[in-house]
């Protein structure tokens, strides 16, 4: 039986719709303005106060707070919630000029000057103790605000600082970790070249212009960044929690990003939000990826979409505009995917900086009478229509996608076979052939609980820790199908690689022993020819020679010295199986791949849709959400069967062939 999550906030149990405010960066008449046209948007909630923090304290001992208590109660006025940011994301200049240690410095260990955003070194003790002051302030200031109902603390936290502090922080940090130096080489592996360390003052940060070679370093300096950053996160939240221990707490962050291990993070937020720009090659099934990832990452609670343009980024590239009703269905495709929100950057243009023309709701022009304010508002109204029905609804997936963040940065650091490894990319694409069929998808993780699933697909496992091992023995013996492919079992989570060799401690369960591992040139491919003569297809990338042992061989490589050697195997274990993909293999080999796994587990999707059309369902105890979304330009006819449906936005009640328009959304019931 399907549960239900509390809302977020219980004095906003719907769908919030609103997004960043920069109220600082206008006039009073603006801001009367702004609160006239969100009301008009069914705009319920606006995040404020990102990047305040020079005018909330323009001087150490001065605080300037007045203009903050103006826009808090005017949109409380306009009913519109408000979702508060800590500042701290960009700090003030005098802060900086003050305590230089506030100070980020680059990989070559060099402080940086002043100014940008994110620009702070996380173990700075001076940006620790005025950012936890800050918020203190804030939430003595406007923590029993009714319009208040989540804190933002800070924003996108990101990437690394390599200073000093940070250096002497790290030392600490391995010597709890490891305790000995002795134990530290070891584990390091730093006989090789003689790096052997005999003090523990010798030991930087993987530095650009010092030693960045050493992967059990680098995948230890990854998490103690990770973790140097979650505990400036922490400072700031505890200072909010011991004063609002009622309101939520969150930071926004960005999908699959790399410098940060985010499902270390997601234990730390009540709930999981983050910030949605697709790149313009991004397929909704990439989107759809990162929507499922997010989700995952507090194992299936549902998250906020903080943030996506409502037309256009500025940032990339090309920034092409959202095309007349991509809004809506991206909209839908967060919501559908288990957001219970959606929020928008920006909500006005501002007239200057970087990102003056970066898509928002209120453009230049300062005008209403817009295609985007519209689109916004039509939303807005939709939303409101929704009510309480969607919140909360959880997704139910009987099939997990494995995806660990130690492992893609250790898998990005290994010097060979290849350079790009495409972690995230085959991740992607082996949850593109589920989601292409609309099988619902949780993406797990290195320590989530496997044993719900029937079916998990681990891409590229190249770090394997113990427990995960464990789990997923566990998890076959119990009657599981497990799939992985090349590259896994490798290494250790210190990035050494198994004593007996590859697939390491997966071996027994994948029944397979890999001999060698093949380079392919970019235009070089190989085939996978089934043993059942059912099919042959092309492979790429990289190419095991591999060994069954008990596992039994599905298909064997086309051409080359391993013709004939296995590329796909099967190994019965326990009341289960397991498969190893050898090689790189092409969605026409994954579709029909996964189709025959499913059909042995009886799973199935709600619907079958024509191509470019998704069905995705959110579940509460007594009901069903069904989300039909239309992602071809044109009109399709999608056959929903002969159950009756209601229709949640018209009230209609739907059944057999109905036409959904060009990237149309249809929310069923
Ligand atoms: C991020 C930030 C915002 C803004 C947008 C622009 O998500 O959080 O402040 O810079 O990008 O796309
Ligand atoms: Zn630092």
């Amino acid at each position: 039986m399907s549960r239900r999550y509390p809302p977020v906030s219980s004095k906003a149990p719907y769908l919030w719709h609103g997004g960043d405010y920069n109220p600082e960066q206008w006039s009073p008449e603006v801001w009367s303005e702004d609160f006239r046209l969100m009301q008009k948007a069914g705009i319920t909630a606006a995040t404020v106060g990102v990047f305040s923090w020079v005018s909330l304290q323009p001087a150490e001992d001065r605080f300037t707070f007045e203009w903050l208590d103006e826009v808090i109660d005017g949109l409380h006025a306009h009913g519109i919630n408000v979702i508060l940011a800590t500042p701290s994301a960009a700090q003030p200049a005098w802060m900086s000029q003050a305590y230089p240690d506030v100070l980020r410095s680059d990989a070559n260990g060099v402080r940086k000057q002043h100014g940008q955003r994110v620009n702070y070194c996380p173990n700075s003790p001076n940006y620790r103790r005025l950012s936890a002051d800050m918020a203190r302030r804030l939430a003595e200031r406007y923590g029993q605000h009714p319009a208040v109902i989540l804190w933002h603390v800070s924003n996108e936290y990101g990437s690394a600082c390599y200073c000093d502090t940070c250096a002497g922080k790290f030392r600490e940090w391995l010597q709890a970790k490891y305790g000995t130096l002795d134990e530290l080489n070891a584990r390091w592996w730093t006989r090789f070249w003689g790096h052997t360390y005999t003090a523990w003052d010798q030991i930087m940060p993987p530095r650009e212009n010092a030693e960045f070679l050493t992967h059990g370093l680098n995948v230890d300096y990854f998490r103690f960044m990770s973790d140097s950053q979650l505990d400036c996160y922490r400072n700031e939240r505890d200072a909010l929690r011991a004063i609002t221990p009622d309101i939520p707490i969150t930071t926004n962050l960005m999908g699959a990003y790399k410098p940060l291990d985010y499902r270390r993070w997601a234990q730390e937020l009540d709930v999981v939000s983050w910030d949605c720009y697709p790149n313009p090659n991004h397929a909704p099934a990439d989107i759809a990826f990162l929507h499922d990832l997010t989700r995952g990452l507090k194992d299936g609670q549902p998250f906020l979409l903080m943030e996506q343009t409502p037309s256009s980024q500025n940032w990339q590239e090309i920034n092409a505009l959202k095309r007349p009703g991509v809004l809506r269905l991206w909209s839908y495709l967060a919501v559908a995917h288990g957001a219970d929100s959606v929020l928008y950057f920006q909500w006005r243009r501002g007239r200057g900086g970087c990102e003056k023309l970066h898509g928002a709701v209120i453009e230049h022009a300062g005008r209403e009478d817009t295609r985007v304010f519209r689109e916004v508002s039509q939303l807005g109204a939709e939303l409101h229509t929704l009510g309480d029905q969607v919140i909360g609804a959880a997704v139910d997936a009987r099939v997990a996608i494995l995806f660990d963040w130690d492992n893609w940065h250790a898998l990005d650091d290994a010097i060979g076979p290849v350079r790009d490894k495409r972690y995230l990319d085959t991740v992607r694409k082996h949850y593109a052939a589920f989601y292409r069929k609309n099988i619902t998808v949780d993406v797990v993780f290195a320590d989530s609980d496997l044993s719900k699933y029937e079916i998990v697909v681990a891409p590229m496992l190249y770090m394997v820790k113990a427990e995960t091992a464990q789990q997923i023995e566990a998890f076959v013996a119990k009657g599981g199908t497990f799939v992985t492919t090349y590259m896994s079992g490798l290494v250790d989570e210190n990035d050494l690689a198994f004593e007996n060799g590859y697939p390491g401690p997966l071996s027994k369960v994948l029944g397979v022993w890999v001999e060698e591992i093949d380079a392919l040139y970019e235009d070089q491919t190989n085939t996978i020819i089934m043993a059942d003569r059912s099919g042959a297809y092309p492979c790429r990338h990289i190419a095991d020679v591999v060994h069954a042992e008990t596992a039994q061989v599905l298909a064997t490589f086309g051409s080359d010295f391993y013709a004939g050697m296995p590329a796909v195997t099967r190994n019965a274990y326990g009341n289960g199986a397991a498969y190893y993909i050898a090689s790189d293999a092409d969605p026409a080999f994954l579709d029909p791949f996964y189709r025959d796994v499913l059909q042995q587990k009886g799973i199935g999707a709600p619907l079958k849709t024509p191509s470019g059309v998704e069905v995705a369902l959110r579940t509460q105890a007594d009901k069903t959400i069904m989300f039909v979304l239309n992602h071809n330009p044109r009109a399709v006819t999608v056959d929903l069967g002969v159950v009756e449906r209601r229709d949640l936005l018209t009230g209609d009640v739907v059944s057999g062939s109905v036409i959904v328009d060009g990237y149309g959304v249809h929310i069923l019931s």
